[in-house]
């Protein structure tokens, strides 16, 4: 038996509130993730995908999860069954019964029957929530059965059910962590922290910027996450202008700053934190000057996030606060306003200040509601503000001092009536 992670009754809560949201006769169907590349016979790792686990806890490959509030069998899941061959190979399967039972769902499938039981499952909904375009294999089952039951509905003159994308549904519920959630997320962020901080001791003229990847590694797992919650970036000098660089692959030279942007992901929950330190030295000239703006500017804004402001009013006072580091450490003529009008703040900060975070380092939630509204921030989000400068060595028209310099600084920030919680600070500055 594999260990389940959180309580039955945890994902009951939260098909509850799904339930809450849904209309009478809607359906709602998520896929798993596909478990294998097939690009060699190599199977890497798995995991979950996030929707999935939000609301069964299930965390096999080949799942399919079947919402129908309101009817006589409310939760269906499909997994894969029980298999003695497979399980020698590739371990332990929860198989039908198995998934039943611990999983507390009112009926299991194997999911070899899908084509014939979804469209069973279905038969009486008349919407369905589901997310085309992830999967070609998903959308082709999907069509099927949708088909299948049009036909069952013979000549009522009823057509194809309508599908409707469950992003908005899921993402309003993921948005709001529960205390349980946020009491992960904090662990999530604090092992994330400790394992900067390791790397930062580590981190010596010599050392490849590979070798800190292991490192990170080695230090979130010992300390109980699962993984990292995104391709980690250990990137040394100029490397530190790419926002997302992942070659990993460069030796530190004394001098070179070092942007470490790495997050452990712990019961589903990442960490997403952001260091730039000097490589064995101290801070100086452009590089401190640098350092120390993008750093007031990070602080004066982690201050901001109150219940009621949002991400649109902060992406815009950081534009402002980093058009003026720009101007004030000369590196560049035009006034705030310019840079701003004519986008050239971009050339600089290509990225927005933040966004929400939680069982996926970009979380799910609406920034804007339908009618074009900005989310206000509210008690239980959590996010990041991470705001930075890069200048890639062949940048022109700026101070020589500057190029190949790249400073980020980004810390998880919970939202709170009190107002803002750091979970991150343990991550030394
Ligand atoms: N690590 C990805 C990000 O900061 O958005
Ligand atoms: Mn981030
Ligand atoms: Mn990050």
């Amino acid at each position: 038996m594999r260990k389940i992670l959180y309580s039955r009754e945890h994902f009951q809560k939260r098909r509850n509130q799904l339930k809450e949201l849904m209309a009478e006769g809607e359906a709602f169907v998520l896929f798993s993730t596909p478990q294998f590349s097939r690009n060699s016979d190599v199977d890497h790792y798995y995991r979950a995908s996030s929707d999935l686990f939000y609301f069964t806890g299930f965390e096999e490959a080949s799942s399919v999860f079947v919402f129908t509030p309101g009817q006589k069998k409310e939760t269906t899941l499909f997994v894969h069954p029980k298999d003695p061959k497979f399980e020698t190979w590739e371990g332990f399967l929860f198989g039908v019964e198995g998934a039943k039972s611990e999983f507390g769902m009112d009926q299991c499938f194997s999911i070899k029957d899908i084509d014939q039981k979804l469209p069973e499952v279905l038969n009486s909904s008349n919407k369905v929530y589901y997310k085309m375009f992830d999967q070609d294999l998903h959308d082709r089952v999907m069509s099927q059965a949708l088909q299948k039951v049009k036909r069952k509905t013979g000549r009522s003159g009823k057509g194809l059910l309508p599908i409707v994308d469950p992003s908005s549904l899921v993402g309003q519920l993921r948005l709001i962590k529960s205390d349980h959630e946020i009491t992960l997320h904090k662990n999530a962020c604090q092992i994330s922290a400790e394992a900067h901080n390791e790397l930062k001791n580590y981190a010596k003229p010599g050392v490849t910027e590979r070798e800190l990847h292991g490192l990170f590694l080695f230090e979130i797992m010992k300390r109980g996450a699962a993984r990292e919650g995104y391709p980690a970036i250990m990137a040394s000098g100029n490397n530190a202008t790419t926002l997302h660089y992942r070659f990993n692959d460069a030796v530190l030279k004394k001098g070179d700053l070092l942007l470490i942007d790495a997050g452990a992901e712990y019961n589903y929950l990442t960490g997403d934190i952001t260091r730039t330190f000097p490589v064995g030295g101290v801070l100086e000239g452009a590089q401190k000057d640098l350092y120390n703006s993008v750093l007031k500017v990070q602080e004066d804004l982690v201050e901001k996030v109150q219940v009621g402001t949002s991400f649109a009013d902060l992406n815009s006072l950081a534009d402002k606060m980093l058009a003026q580091v720009l101007i004030d450490l000369k590196i560049s003529k035009q006034s705030v306003e310019e840079l701003i009008e004519n986008k050239d703040i971009k050339k600089y900060y290509p990225h927005s200040l933040g966004h929400y975070l939680g069982m996926d380092v970009h979380d799910i939630g609406p920034y804007k509601d339908i009618k074009g509204q900005n989310t206000p921030f509210q008690a239980g989000m959590c996010l990041t503000i991470e705001p930075g400068l890069y200048f890639p060595e062949n940048m022109q028209g700026i101070p020589d001092a500057f190029k190949g310099l790249g400073v980020r600084i980004e810390d998880d920030i919970l939202v709170t009536k009190e107002g803002p919680v750091n979970m991150t600070v343990a991550a030394e500055k």
